[in-house]
């Protein structure tokens, strides 16, 4: 009903559905998001307080349900590799029942659009009776969760009517962007030099974020090769993993088309069995570190008989036009902003899926915008 009532005051502003405008408005949202974490005269990030010393967190613990669980695990990856703190995540649904061992003093980080997800809330309540510091990553700020956390970290994506969760996502990446830099400076293991280089890449976000639109057309052309599939397996490496997990959730949500995610190098232990003609793959394969790795996977499945729709950047694009069908190059960022990017190009391909599909895009079946019941 609150949706609803928020639907019926916020327009489609000219778009066909919310999804589209949603997706039309992540370069606003990852723009706004950072401006309240970035100090643009110094571009350094400036958190609210925190009632706790981040040089000394044992751990963070990241829990959350569906999208926003997706991008706890980038944000994992960004707690380990740019500020050193280990980091253990689940989806919340298992998180409220594991019991793990929690030493006192840990962060327990909580992302949700809503602030009201049962499971999340669960979570959070079991993590503050075992005394960690509750940091929340929310979109509605004033919600049930907002009021439990110690800190809450909010993403400016404004009202996101549509079922399918878009751009929160990438606003809830800027947060946790933001969160790694500062808690690496504060451990000591982000230097000013590094601090800058980082900060810089992410307020080049909006921008290039744009961009990613041009790609509207190639983007069209892999919607009509899935939308005659029944299976699609979606694959990355490193931060691109959940980057094909995000892409397989919103085909399955909006197209209901069969989707997986596997991480890249997983593909030999399993789906590599499903390869054929009918089992269109998705691959999201940045230039970087993990390119070659990639890439050789999609050359076993492409010997498969698979036929691969690829999402790249214009420095890896050359590469993959060999052996994929279709490429689609966005703006080469690096590594550590370069999910951000890369999730919006397939959030597109699932709205344009649903399209040729002709389902109900903004109310799929049998979901909803916020799940307060377990
Ligand atoms: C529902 C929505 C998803 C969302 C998830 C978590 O399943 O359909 O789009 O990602 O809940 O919601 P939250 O509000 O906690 O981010």
């Amino acid at each position: 009903r609150v949706t609803a009532l928020i639907a019926g005051a916020i327009g489609k502003d000219g778009y066909r559905h919310y999804m589209e405008k949603e997706l039309h408005e992540h370069p606003v949202v990852i723009g706004q998001t950072l401006q309240r974490l970035i100090d643009p005269a110094t571009r350094r990030v400036v958190l609210p307080d925190l009632p706790f010393d981040m040089a000394s967190v044992p751990r963070a613990v990241i829990t959350a349900c569906g999208s926003a669980f997706y991008a706890g695990m980038i944000g994992r990856y960004w707690l380990e590799s740019v500020a050193r703190i280990p980091v253990d995540i689940d989806v919340a649904s298992e998180m409220r029942y594991r019991d793990p061992p929690l030493t006192p003093g840990g962060m327990g980080l909580l992302i949700s659009q809503s602030g009201e997800t049962a499971d999340t809330l669960a979570a959070l309540r079991g993590m503050r009776a075992h005394r960690q510091h509750i940091v929340s990553v929310l979109n509605v700020e004033q919600s049930t969760m907002a009021r439990e956390s110690d800190v809450v970290l909010g993403t400016a994506a404004g009202p996101e009517i549509s079922v399918a969760s878009t751009k929160a996502f990438t606003a809830q990446l800027s947060v946790l962007a933001c969160l790694a830099i500062a808690a690496g400076r504060q451990r000591g293991v982000v230097s000013p030099d590094q601090e800058q280089a980082l900060v810089a890449s992410l307020l080049d976000l909006p921008s290039r974020a744009g961009e990613v639109f041009d790609q509207a057309d190639a983007i069209r052309r892999m919607a009509a090769v899935i939308a005659g599939a029944r299976d699609v397996l979606y694959l990355g490496r490193g931060s691109s993993f959940p980057v094909a997990l995000e892409g397989a959730l919103k085909l399955k949500e909006v197209s209901y088309i069969h989707a997986e995610a596997y991480a890249a190098g997983e593909m030999k232990h399993g789906p590599i069995s499903l390869i054929d003609q009918t089992v269109p793959i998705v691959a999201t394969v940045p230039s970087g570190r993990l390119f070659e790795k990639t890439l050789s996977n999609l050359q076993e499945a492409r010997a498969r008989g698979g036929r691969l729709l690829v999402f790249t950047d214009t420095q890896g694009a050359e590469r993959l036009r060999g052996i994929a069908e279709i490429v689609v190059a966005i703006p080469t960022v690096d590594e550590f902003t370069a999910p951000v990017l890369q999730t919006i190009p397939v959030q597109m391909l699932a709205y344009e899926v649903a399209l040729l599909k002709g389902t109900d895009v903004d109310q799929p079946r049998n979901l909803a915008k916020s799940v307060t019941v377990e």
